[in-house]
């Protein structure tokens, strides 16, 4: 038995890969692959890859789940065998129900990761099924502590996190974009901005988890009164950015509900 496998190895299945084996808690040796590109048998050729679904199935001790949500029935085509096999999945909207129905009455863990997790930043939510002992819920948990934050969530809240973790790089990096596209329209050069901005995203991160102030009272503390930053605030909040961002959170979440009815 291996003690680890992935079923797909694409944008995030991967950099849970390189995260753990970067981590240095799994050996290239512990872990098997099932994904059906050739391309990606060719990033990852140094990895052990099997022939289909069923068999990676029934030869790894846990199996992470990182398909799209919308081939996520096609693995119903096997009648799998497994032994004591925990199955992990990261697919958005899938519940344990569904999961039972591709792969029988097993222990299930549902968690929802991040990219950074390639980098050890990775923000993780996970929940545990009462039918999960915690022996084999926190051997999962320290999985995935090993490539960041890992924080226990309701499994009927798994959709509405979403948009907090699991999506939440790509909307900083539109918002990260944008303004290193207003810096390079004034003249700096992209390099720069790029570097500024990130520090910039990095520190504030920092401030809110490693201060004691509100992020009311970190706001208050930039905007100097009848200085610059007020000006650019007054603009996003006359523009209702904070009802934007909202709706945004909410069509991620209405999605993945959509997702799991696919
Ligand atoms: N991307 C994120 O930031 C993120 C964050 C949290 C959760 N998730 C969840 O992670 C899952 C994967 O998302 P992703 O963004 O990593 O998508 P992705 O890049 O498309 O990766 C999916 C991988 O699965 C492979 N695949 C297709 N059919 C397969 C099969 N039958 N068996 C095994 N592998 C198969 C694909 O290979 P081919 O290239 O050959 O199609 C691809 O490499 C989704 O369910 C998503 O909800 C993603």
């Amino acid at each position: 038995m291996y003690k680890i496998g992935f079923l797909g190895v694409g944008k995030m299945g991967s950099s849970i890969l390189l995260g753990i084996i970067n981590s240095g808690i799994y050996k290239k040796d512990d872990i098997l692959i099932y994904n059906p590109s050739e391309i990606v048998k060719e990033k990852f050729k140094e990895y052990r890859f099997v022939e289909n679904e069923k068999v990676l199935a029934e030869n790894v001790e846990i199996l992470i789940v990182a398909v799209k949500p919308q081939i996520f029935n096609d693995l119903k085509k096997y009648e799998y065998s497994l032994q004591n096999t925990v199955i992990v999945s990261i697919v958005a909207g899938k519940t344990i129900k569904d999961l039972e129905s591709v792969f029988g009455n097993r222990l299930f863990i549902r968690v929802m990761p991040n990219t950074p997790a390639l980098i050890g930043y990775g923000a993780t939510a996970i929940s545990k099924d009462p039918a999960v002992p915690d022996c084999v819920f926190n051997k999962v948990k320290s999985i995935f502590e090993t490539v960041g934050k890992v924080k226990d969530i309701d499994d009927n809240l798994m959709n509405e996190i979403i948009p907090t973790n699991g999506s939440m790089p790509a909307y900083l990096y539109y918002f990260a974009k944008s303004f290193i596209e207003n810096a390079v329209k004034h003249g700096i050069d992209y390099e720069t901005a790029k570097i500024l901005a990130s520090d910039a995203i990095i520190g504030s991160a920092k401030m809110i988890i490693e201060t004691d102030k509100s992020i009311d009272e970190l706001i208050k503390d930039v905007c100097s009164p009848k200085g610059a930053t007020l000006e650019g605030l007054k603009v996003l909040e006359d523009n209702n950015m904070n009802k934007i961002i909202d709706e945004a959170c909410d069509a991620c979440i209405q999605r993945a509900y959509e997702l799991s009815k696919l």
